[in-house]
């Protein structure tokens, strides 16, 4: 098949109205249109009694409020605005969405809705025609769990097959997610330091300063585990651990970071904490007694050669110190004191790659300190510093399921992987902690940590 075969000829994103849309599809949007990455009919389908003047409005709207607008590129995407009102359940939605696709023949359709609605938009996708030749991309959380995410996984098989799903992770969309591969494997001498000889932990801090901001019902549903654990932080730690793609290799990546998924021991009581933080039961949407967790802190271990033995530390949570996303490998101390005078008690050997708010590699050196004493102190060497995202995550993914490229979205076996891991944790989940807002969290996560290192808060 050639690219322009490959290449969808609409997009449909369902959800249009609601609050994703608003924050992440407008934006990704315009962007595409702006630098000519999206020429096809755009339609949104939702339940609102909206008009298609409704929705150029909300368009604008959503712009004004995250990115700006670029008048020339909101003109041209309002241009190839179309809108579709009508119920998710009722088959005559599916016969205007026909229509408005006019002869796009190869449409992308972006479920951006509840999960419990994957399978009636399937079945009436199929029935109206509108799922020949096309792609369904699918939002996170996938399911609630290892069965729930295969029964997804059954009903949309019945409409479209493998390689026609595209399972959203934005994170794996970002520039520094990516570039942990890209830093590997492009750097000789990573590889001889990334194992268990030198490597003595990984943290990896996703912290949010904010609250569940009027998520308080999503959140009820989710907590911080099925939130962010089981679908962001465990690609990260896959692509950390896993080992190089074979060259030519067609699904090499995928291929590896799901060995790393199967080889991590699921989670057990002892190797996780969770922490709800005070107020979180006033919210709107929240039980007054939840029991819901809105921080996790949780300790992996990969049973392979490569790392045995070296826990993973994963520590996310809402209305936490900052808003950050930070990882730090640390290296094992030097073998031997070698300064009389050093007053440093671990390793100052690290290294330290930051997402969010700004993308920053960095390693921790040690280097003399300036006087007559044999006295030591610790450096950076700031490998690579840029501003955030150029390129939004939704605009690169959305792209790329335009393109008919999956290398981006995660695999059936991968969620699979993915929901076994964390599973222990969310059936029989551990007590809550409470922690006040602005803190790291509870101190319980402390005892995650056994050695002189605790917990790297990112500065
Ligand atoms: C989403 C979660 O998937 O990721 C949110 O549902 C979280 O709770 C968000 O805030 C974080 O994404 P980012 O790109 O801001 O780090």
């Amino acid at each position: 098949m050639s690219t322009t075969e490959r290449r969808a000829d609409a997009l449909v994103f369902f959800g249009a109205t609601g609050d994703l849309a608003y924050k992440k599809v407008f934006p990704a949007l315009q962007f595409l249109v702006q630098h000519e990455r999206l020429d096809v009919p755009i339609v949104g389908v939702a339940k609102s009694g909206w008009t298609l003047e409704n929705l150029k409005e909300r368009a604008r709207d959503s712009l004004e409020h995250h990115g700006g607008v670029d008048d020339a590129a909101f003109a041209s995407l309002v241009e190839r605005l179309r809108y579709v009102d009508g119920d998710y359940n009722d088959p005559e939605t599916f016969v205007k969405l026909r229509e408005a696709l006019g002869s796009s023949r190869r449409p992308v359709h972006y479920l951006a809705i509840p999960p419990s609605l994957f399978g009636p938009v399937a079945q009436h996708l199929s029935e109206s025609g509108c799922a020949h030749d096309a792609r369904v991309v699918v939002e996170k959380p996938f399911g609630r769990d290892l069965k729930s995410a295969r029964e997804l996984n059954r009903i949309l098989h019945q409409t479209f097959n493998e390689s026609r799903i595209f399972r959203i992770d934005h994170y794996l969309g970002k520039e520094p997610v990516l570039n942990i591969l890209s830093f590997r494997f492009a750097n000789r001498f990573v590889e001889p330091i990334w194992n268990r000889d030198c490597v003595e932990d990984v943290q990896i801090t996703m912290a949010e300063e904010f609250d569940v901001q009027g998520r308080g019902s999503f959140y009820e549903e989710a907590g911080a585990i099925r939130d962010v654990v089981q679908n962001h932080m465990l690609q990260v730690v896959s692509m950390l651990a896993m080992e190089p793609p074979g060259a030519g290799a067609p699904d090499g990546i995928r291929d590896e970071k799901v060995k790393v998924l199967r080889a991590l021991r699921t989670l057990s009581q002892e190797d996780v904490v969770r922490g709800q933080y005070e107020g979180y039961r006033n919210e709107k949407g929240v039980a007054p007694d939840s029991n819901v967790e809105t921080f996790a802190a949780v300790r992996l271990f990969i049973d392979s050669w490569r790392w045995a033995g070296v826990p993973f530390l994963i520590r996310a949570g809402k209305s936490l110190k900052k808003t950050v996303t930070e990882v730090m490998v640390r290296f094992h101390t030097p073998p031997q004191r070698s300064f009389a005078g050093n007053t440093l008690d671990c390793s100052n050997n690290y290294l330290r790659i930051r997402f969010n708010p700004e993308e920053v590699i960095a390693m921790g050196a040690v280097v003399r300190s300036e006087g007559d004493r044999d006295d030591l102190r610790p450096v950076e060497l700031i490998a690579h510093r840029e501003p955030v995202d150029e390129v939004p995550p939704y605009a690169r993914l959305l792209q790329a399921a335009m393109d008919g490229d999956p290398s981006l979205y995660s695999r059936e076996d991968t969620i699979e992987a993915q929901w076994r891991i964390v599973e222990p944790a969310i059936e029989d989940p551990p007590p809550i902690h409470f922690y006040r807002p602005g803190t790291w969290g509870p101190s319980q996560a402390d005892r995650l940590l056994p050695d002189c290192h605790g917990w790297h808060d990112p500065r």
